[in-house]
């Protein structure tokens, strides 16, 4: 605990009283030097209501206690300047943490962004909390908007302010599969990253750099694992996951039969199986679960025409109607999370995301899932598609240094733990990743740590990709719905050798 020093408190004081300092520096100072809460509380009074900074007076009524949360956040801030953050509470949902940046950001104080966030789950609550965090502290305004919860959608809404070269969106979430594509209208991150470039892994970084440039910070990532219903595999007598696909089909069957008796909606498997991205990263893994390798390989050649990959969708498309619902054709992740949280799955297949929200309040199977790796055909490895999403910024936005201070805050190393332990995004900060709360609150970080995670074909497909993932997944949607896997998976592949030329 910092001593007191008579010196300091009475210049303190006199900043406060004449003005000359904020009410957040005062904040600041004030803990650094170990004040009492009434101290500070006198001393914030004195500072009176005409500064550019308010974040300490609205905190949703909290009164004191915000208060005292928010000042140990400063005061850590500024005594060790690594992420000690004291005893913040990352769990809180409701509740971001510190803007460490602050003082940079309020250089660009009445700016105003808008910024496209996220639109799965429990996405947009969080976006909204950190724009106001943000904007409490450095006086930026945020206009948040829901990216649309499709991928591929989200892809042709850029796409359409990309072309019109619109000042509307200033920043953005951009796919991992999306640097390729958008490089030329994405300002280069590099400079304001700085040497903190070198916090992150470095496969995204590298998967974030085109010709040169950082077209994204890396926010989070994600990569597919199945989720299962733990009560139930107990209760018709099975002791752990599925190892192969075959054994999630019988397991699948079994707890159906049994499940449907009480509720006719009951289904084995969900998954996404709508034709949008979220497909593709499905589709690549039954694929290469199987035996049937990649769509294109990383020297651009398309391998998807084979037996294995053929069988496999054949297996799938088995599935539909019987152990999927017959719905599944149109499911995308919250669909499949509906049904699995409200207790009407016994398998799902999704991202991270839908752990934290399927152990909250109002989850039918809290405490009764846990994940595992996808199932994998025998010889063949456990795989799961590596997705995720970085923080961009617009080339046509008028507020850059403003949206790449907001971007520092997002994936700063305090807000991925708070997405992390709050939510389940996965970090993309290794040392962030490897904190033991955070594996605490995500175990199968370490645990499916094993798992072979297979691409996209972004890099070989270049510009091309979404292009090139459209044929796959359209292909792939017609198998679920009836069509002939053999003669498709062939149609797909020849398709797509057209579109790489
Ligand atoms: C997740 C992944 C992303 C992927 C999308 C498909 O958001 O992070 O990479 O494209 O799902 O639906």
């Amino acid at each position: 605990m910092p001593r007191e020093n008579p010196g300091e408190i009475q210049r303190l004081i006199d900043g406060a009283v004449n003005g000359n300092l904020t009410r957040r520096d005062v904040l600041r100072r004030a803990v650094v030097l170990g004040l009492s809460i009434p101290a500070i509380a006198a001393l914030l009074a004195a500072c009176g209501d005409d500064d550019d900074d308010d974040d300490d007076d609205d905190d949703g009524g909290t009164g004191a206690g915000g208060d005292a949360t928010e000042m140990e956040g400063d005061a850590t801030e500024e005594e060790g300047g690594g992420g000690d953050t004291g005893d913040f509470d990352f769990s809180d949902v409701t509740t971001p943490p510190e803007v460490a940046n602050a003082d940079t950001a309020s250089e660009y104080s009445g700016a105003s962004l808008t910024y496209y966030g996220d639109g799965v789950g429990i996405g947009n609550d969080l976006d909204l909390a950190m724009a106001q965090k943000f904007t409490e502290a450095t006086g930026i305004e945020i206009e948040v908007i829901p990216r649309p919860q499709d991928a591929t959608e989200t892809f042709s809404t850029y796409q359409r302010l990309f072309q019109a070269q619109s000042g509307d969106m200033d920043i953005m979430m951009v796919d991992v599969i999306w640097p390729g594509s958008f490089a030329q209208h994405l300002a280069d991150l590099s400079e304001a990253l700085g040497d903190d470039a070198g916090s992150f892994y470095e496969t995204i970084m590298e998967n974030n750099t085109v010709d040169g440039k950082l077209v994204g910070i890396p926010w989070f990532g994600d990569f597919g694992m199945l989720y299962y219903r733990t009560d139930l595999a107990e209760q018709y007598g099975y002791d752990g996951p599925p190892e192969t696909w075959d054994d999630l089909e019988e397991m699948a069957t079994t707890i159906q039969e049994g499940e449907k008796a009480n509720d006719e909606n009951f289904w084995g498997f969900v998954f996404q199986g709508n034709a949008y991205e979220g497909l593709t990263c499905d589709g690549l893994e039954w694929q290469a679960s199987a035996g049937g390798g990649t769509i294109v390989d990383q020297d651009g050649n398309v391998t998807l025409d084979n037996a294995e990959a053929a069988a496999i969708f054949e297996k799938i498309q088995g599935w539909v109607g019987n152990i999927a619902p017959p719905g599944v054709t149109t499911y995308q992740e919250e669909d499949a999370r509906n049904a699995f949280q409200n207790g009407q799955a016994a398998f799902m297949r999704n991202w991270p995301y839908a752990y934290s929200l399927g152990q909250g309040d109002d989850s039918a199977v809290a405490g009764n899932f846990d994940v595992a790796p996808l199932p994998a055909q025998s010889g063949s490895d456990h795989v799961g598609t590596v997705g995720g999403w970085q923080i961009g910024v617009s080339e046509y936005s008028q507020n850059k240094e403003a949206a790449i201070e907001f971007a520092k805050y997002l994936t700063s190393a305090d807000v991925q733990k708070w997405r992390a332990i709050a939510a389940s995004f996965v970090p993309t900060r290794p040392e962030v990743a490897e904190d033991p709360a955070v594996i605490e609150a995500m175990p199968f970080l370490q645990s499916l740590a094993d798992v072979v995670r297979v691409v996209r074909p972004s890099t070989p497909a270049g510009d091309l990709y979404n292009e090139v993932s459209t044929a796959y997944f359209q292909g792939l949607n017609e198998i679920l719905n009836g069509s002939d896997a053999e003669g498709s998976v062939s149609d797909m592949a020849g398709d797509i050798e057209f579109i790489l030329g």
